[in-house]
């Protein structure tokens, strides 16, 4: 049989991975995939020097790859919104099979690409686009087809995880190490995307998406980073036996789903506790399976290639089915997908970690517990240290039971409203992942 012939748009890290996986274990993925998978073009405004591309035809045009009559399969690796969808938009409309690893595109334009693709009959796959390396999309769209998926909570942006990482055990600075992941090629052409969540946040709609059976909705995630966290609430965290992760977290509940990123405290003896340095993982709880973790490198050259690949076999492998019978976009049926809403983040619940500098003063914990008792906030825990030297004051740290974040939120202000407590209340979110 004849190979199928596909074209890569982007050379940088994941283009080249891509291209040397397809040419080093060509005969390993024809034996798999049934045929031979032949790149026919490249579009790339420069070469790559990890990357030997031969004879292969290079084009400047992404577009030349769209419209070349001999391509099936378009690669759209060049990252962004907006010139990566209407690369993808021409290739669907040319009738060509699309396998991406833009999370961005996905998870903004995903919608409209999805119902393009379906009018044309195509397939548009995007493995790659969360976790890297790590198969989880189809874990969750095939492996757990059976369940009825309650929640998930995922690392999903090596660079934050290597910076927090770096933070815990070696007391780096956040800059720093921030510098070092730009300079090994895991962070986003514009790094504040990992450090305020905002490429977790397009990862866990797209992993919402395929686990609720629910629109993508990017617009609705909340969103908050980890910019702001000291080394003083890492090493409470330590002391309460938990550690802070800069979590996607998306939950089933009776009145919608949550949607949110941010740093959050999980006991230290979880194994998703356990996960660091770059590496990814994510857990999901399904009815029937109960929880399953998965974790690997969720960035890098090969490793995100790896998962580009297994797309390309995938789409390569049901190339001749009727388009009805192609595994949906999103995991159901798109006329089964529900309405249920995404919860506004202060109707999410969760624990809370607050911690409040105050006064050395007889009477001040009695006026916090007071505060938190007329809300109906239960404490789990409470820590308080010794005045520290510099200001005076008295680090009083706590941990709450689960509550609404409107509760919270009134609480904080109360607290915040104290003679005794000076400056801002710091809350960090507590999930006990079990
Ligand atoms: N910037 C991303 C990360 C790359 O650090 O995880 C992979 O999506």
């Amino acid at each position: 049989m004849k190979p199928v012939k596909v074209g890569i748009c982007g050379l940088g890290t994941v283009g080249g991975g891509t291209f040397n996986v397809l040419k080093r274990n060509a005969e390993e993925i024809a034996r798999r995939a049934g045929r031979g998978i032949e790149v026919a073009q490249i579009a790339a405004r420069r070469p790559n020097p990890k990357c030997e591309t031969g004879a292969t035809p290079i084009t400047a045009d992404i577009f030349e790859v769209a419209n070349n009559p001999e391509i099936d399969i378009v690669i759209e690796l060049i990252g962004g919104y907006t010139l990566a969808r209407e690369l993808v938009l021409k290739a669907i409309e040319n009738g060509k099979h699309v396998v991406t690893a833009n999370k961005a595109l996905i998870a903004v334009h995903g919608n409209e690409i999805f119902a393009k693709a379906r009018e044309k009959g195509v397939m548009v796959a995007f493995e790659a686009a969360v976790a890297g390396g790590i198969p989880v999309i189809k874990a969750i769209r095939e492996g757990l087809a059976a369940n009825r998926i309650n929640w998930l909570a995922g690392i999903i942006n090596g660079t934050g995880n290597f910076i927090l990482t770096e933070m815990r055990e070696k007391g780096r600075a956040f800059e720093d190490v921030l510098k070092e992941a730009q300079a090994l090629g895991y962070a986003e052409a514009d790094p504040t995307f990992d450090v305020e969540g905002i490429d977790a946040a397009h990862k866990l709609t797209i992993l919402a998406s395929i686990a609720f059976g629910i629109p993508l909705q990017f617009d609705k995630a909340y969103t908050e980073g980890i910019s702001k966290l000291t080394s003083a609430d890492v090493n409470y965290a330590e002391a309460l036996g938990y550690r802070i992760k800069h979590l996607g977290v998306a939950r089933r509940t009776d009145s919608g789903f949550e949607l949110r990123v941010h740093p959050t405290l999980i006991p230290a003896d979880r194994l998703i506790a356990n996960v660091n340095g770059v590496m990814n993982a994510v857990m999901v709880n399904g009815d029937a399976a109960g929880s399953t973790l998965y974790y690997g490198a969720g960035a890098g050259m090969e490793a995100t290639a790896s998962a580009v690949v297994a797309d390309v076999v995938d789409v390569v492998r049901a190339l001749t089915t009727d388009p009805e019978n192609h595994v949906p976009h999103l995991a159901f049926q798109p006329d089964s997908l529900s309405d249920h809403p995404i919860l506004p983040i202060e109707s999410c619940e969760s624990a809370y970690y607050l911690r409040i500098q105050a006064k050395d003063h007889p009477g001040v914990l009695a006026q916090v517990a007071t505060i938190l008792s007329e809300r109906g906030i239960n404490i789990e825990s409470i820590m308080q240290k010794e005045v520290e030297e510099q200001d005076g004051l008295v680090p009083m740290i706590l941990v709450t039971h689960r509550v609404v974040e409107a509760r919270v939120n009134d609480a904080i202000a109360a607290l915040e409203a104290l003679e005794d407590v000076v400056g801002s209340v710091v809350r960090i979110r507590v999930e006990q992942l079990n």
